[in-house]
């Protein structure tokens, strides 16, 4: 919904159908709020990722591998993680995989030429839903391809307030992925919800 009115999105599922009816769903939502949003077209995961120029891998870690290896066409695509390794015990921990994140994982299983670039680690779900308020966090942004990086920063810099911070290559991108069991773990021990981060 956030970005459907910047720029032409497919929304891709393991059932076509389900995201048939989420688009369905933003568009009926945007209508109601006299936005125009680009193309939004629901489709398999792998149409998705082949129509694409940009993925955004919003899927849970634990089925990063399951997926990612019934996929393919992410030859030099953009593609950005979200993904936090993370598991819940006592309290919120970040777990991450021998290659030493998740971005790190994603780029192991996808051709060299796809561009990784970690972004949204940080923003809680309950936040992006919020469609009459601001998104007024940082950022953090990491990759190792300095256009495909820059292309990531301008789409964060689109929505809303966000604002993007480079934050290193891949190799820091487990720093990224453990700011959101840190934050977790901040909202529970103090009683807050969808807490975020600001950089200044
Ligand atoms: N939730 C947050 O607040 C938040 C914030 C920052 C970052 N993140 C990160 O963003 C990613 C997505 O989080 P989420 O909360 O959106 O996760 P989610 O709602 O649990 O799952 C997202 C989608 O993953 C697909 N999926 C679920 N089970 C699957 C399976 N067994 N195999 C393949 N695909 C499966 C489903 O799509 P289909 O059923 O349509 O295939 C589902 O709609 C995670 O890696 C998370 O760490 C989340």
């Amino acid at each position: 919904m956030r970005l459907s009115p910047l720029y032409d999105i497919i929304v891709g599922s393991r059932d076509k159908e389900k995201a048939e009816t989420v688009c369905k769903c933003t568009l009926d939502v945007c209508e109601k709020r006299g936005e125009n949003p680009c193309t939004l077209v629901g489709a398999s995961n792998q149409d998705a990722v082949s129509c694409a120029d940009i993925v955004i891998l919003a899927i849970p870690f634990k089925h990063l591998v399951s997926t990612l290896e019934t996929l393919d066409c992410f030859e030099n695509k953009i593609v950005i993680s979200p993904v936090n390794p993370m598991e819940k015990r006592d309290f919120f921990l970040c777990v991450p995989p021998p290659e030493g994140s998740a971005a790190l994982l994603i780029k192991r299983l996808l051709p060299p030429t796809a561009k990784i670039c970690t972004a949204f680690n940080t923003i809680a779900a309950n936040r992006w839903k919020l469609l009459d308020e601001e998104l007024n966090y940082s950022v953090p942004v990491c990759g190792d391809d300095a256009p495909a990086k820059r292309q990531v920063m301008e789409i964060v810099n689109r929505i809303s307030k966000l604002q993007a911070f480079d934050a290193g290559p891949l190799a820091a991108s487990y720093q990224v992925e453990c700011l959101t069991p840190l934050l977790l773990n901040i909202a529970r021990y103090n009683k807050m919800k969808d807490v975020g981060i600001q950089f200044h």
